[in-house]
């Protein structure tokens, strides 16, 4: 049987390179093959030098950096990237959290909201995980500003970062940790006041208390990091070059860390882009609108960026919008409707009913794409068939008791891959069309070209992660209730 099976590979091997060679070099352009991606080996992997996107966007924008990327200025260095198999952990917590999320959203009679209560530590709260946090964004918080680092995150409600005078802990972080000692525009909210309720009325996973009549907060990430703390108001100020067009939010609402650790979690603060009341999203809804938009680099040796309120992402007519599904109880993520997906070209034979039974998720924190087992075997199948000709590496991984089977290729006897084209399809006639750098996930430096693309565990709501949104614009509009895509490039 296997040696039946290498003859045959071997055969479509033969079939594949012999009719590659009757090919003249000017027939393998890409007019040749619409529903294929002709892409450089080379360009697959991430550069060692930074190249920042030139574009020059207006107000309320901010530069997206990747943490492990040449342009960071977190400065973790080379050692500091994520192995393969970490990466498999922190998306697993975070898928983990997410569907326990959206469980809790959908179970009308659970009832998470918390008294206040009197206590003398600052209290736990459910479980949440951020991911790998890869993209940040430098922000300035008091007056003066001091900067500081923050992940930007749709899938997280409240924004923190750690505080002076670290009265339990701080872990280690770069820059300087914020100290609110010296902001003239830093406040302590009484337990009574609207900005403390807003935080006791918010679901699941942040618990509100009070110590000595200041309200506090805490949250608490799967992966055992936490931060607990005061919650505060203070002013926020986007860094800009040009004094005119610097966008100040005051009395922005954000957690002041007292006691946190990072054990493996993300090493900066976080901002909350989630539709939770309590997020930036509905803090800044005055001036940006409630609408975002953002666009991941192609790999993490580039910038992207993200902008809040811009009106040109509402009217781009290259940006399809899809609609986030109600009901009445309806999470806080983004939720769509996916309706089909195509490789190379062709609609994968889905049922319907896979896609419909539950929605996805557009997550800006999970790094792979998660799809229900039957979607995900119908890709997976389509996909190695359109790679036929390349030496398939495949194999089953198993990470913490969860089966990962991988599809992933050694491309290093080629200068140029030929790789077919993905399509997501939504509701409401949006697509997604998969950047060519976003459907690989490179393990082991390159020697394997791994597809960035699994399966959810039965039942479990299908996320759509950061690889396959590369590139791409991806708008959140929430007075909307749509999300849109369009042919973005950073740069
Ligand atoms: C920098 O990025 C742009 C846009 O993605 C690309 O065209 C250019 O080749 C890149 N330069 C380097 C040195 O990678
Ligand atoms: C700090 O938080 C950790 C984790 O929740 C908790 O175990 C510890 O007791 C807290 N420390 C204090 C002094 O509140």
């Amino acid at each position: 049987m296997a040696i039946f099976l290498q003859a045959s590979l071997l055969v479509l091997w033969l079939l594949s390179s012999s009719s590659e060679n009757t090919c003249s070099a000017k027939e393998t352009r890409e007019g040749q093959y619409p529903h294929n991606h002709i892409v450089s080996v080379s360009s697959l992997l991430p550069s060692t030098v930074c190249n920042r996107s030139s574009k020059v966007l207006g107000t309320g924008y901010l530069e997206l950096v990747h943490k492990h990327g040449p342009c960071s200025e977190l400065k973790q260095g080379k050692a500091n990237t994520p192995s393969w198999s970490e990466i498999l952990l922190k998306d697993q917590a975070r898928v983990h959290s997410i569907n326990s999320r959206q469980r809790s959203y959908r179970n009308s009679d659970e009832n998470h909201r918390l008294k206040q209560t009197e206590s003398t530590t600052f209290l736990f709260s459910y479980d949440q995980s951020i991911g790998l946090g890869e993209y940040y964004a430098k922000v300035d918080i008091g007056t003066p500003g001091q900067s500081v680092y923050v992940i930007l995150d749709t899938g997280s409600d409240i924004t923190w970062i750690q505080c002076k005078p670290c009265s339990i802990q701080c872990f280690k972080q770069p820059g300087p940790i914020f100290d609110p000692s010296k902001s003239s525009s830093h406040t302590t909210l009484p337990c009574k006041s609207s900005g403390c309720n807003l935080l006791s009325a918010s679901r699941p996973p942040h618990e509100q208390g009070c110590i000595s009549d200041k309200c506090t907060y805490s949250s608490d990430y799967a992966d055992g990091s936490f931060t607990h703390g005061f919650f505060v108001q203070d002013k926020l100020t986007f860094p800009s070059s040009d004094s005119k067009s610097k966008v100040i939010v005051n009395n922005y609402l954000l957690g002041c860390g007292q006691n946190n650790s990072n054990a493996g979690g993300p090493k900066i603060g976080v901002i909350g882009l989630s539709r939770a009341p309590i997020s930036f999203v509905y803090q800044t809804a005055p001036k940006f609108k409630k609408y975002f938009s953002y666009c991941f680099p192609s790999d993490s040796s580039s910038t992207g960026y993200i902008t809040f309120g811009e009106p040109d992402v509402l009217n781009n007519k290259h940006i399809k919008f899809t609609p986030i599904p109600t009901t009445p109880q309806q999470s806080q993520f983004y939720d769509v409707v996916v309706t089909g997906i195509s490789v190379a070209g062709k609609q994968l034979p889905i049922k319907s009913s896979v896609f419909t039974r539950g929605s996805a998720v557009v997550d800006s924190g999970t790094v792979f794409t998660l799809l229900p087992p039957e979607a995900f075997a119908a890709l997976r199948s389509a996909f190695r068939k359109e790679m036929a000709r390349y030496k398939l590496l495949a194999a089953a991984t198993t990470s913490s008791g969860i089966i990962i089977d991988r599809t992933c290729y050694d491309f290093s006897i080629y200068k140029t891959v030929v790789i077919p084209k993905i399509s997501f399809f939504f509701e409401g006639g949006a697509e997604l069309e998969v950047d060519a750098k976003g459907i690989f996930l490179s393990r082991d430096h390159g020697k394997e070209m791994c597809l960035a693309f699994t399966s959810t565990a039965e039942g479990d709501v299908a996320i759509l992660g950061n690889i396959m949104q590369r590139s791409v614009q991806v708008v959140y509009d929430v007075d909307g209730g749509r999300v849109g895509f369009g042919p973005g490039s950073c740069t």
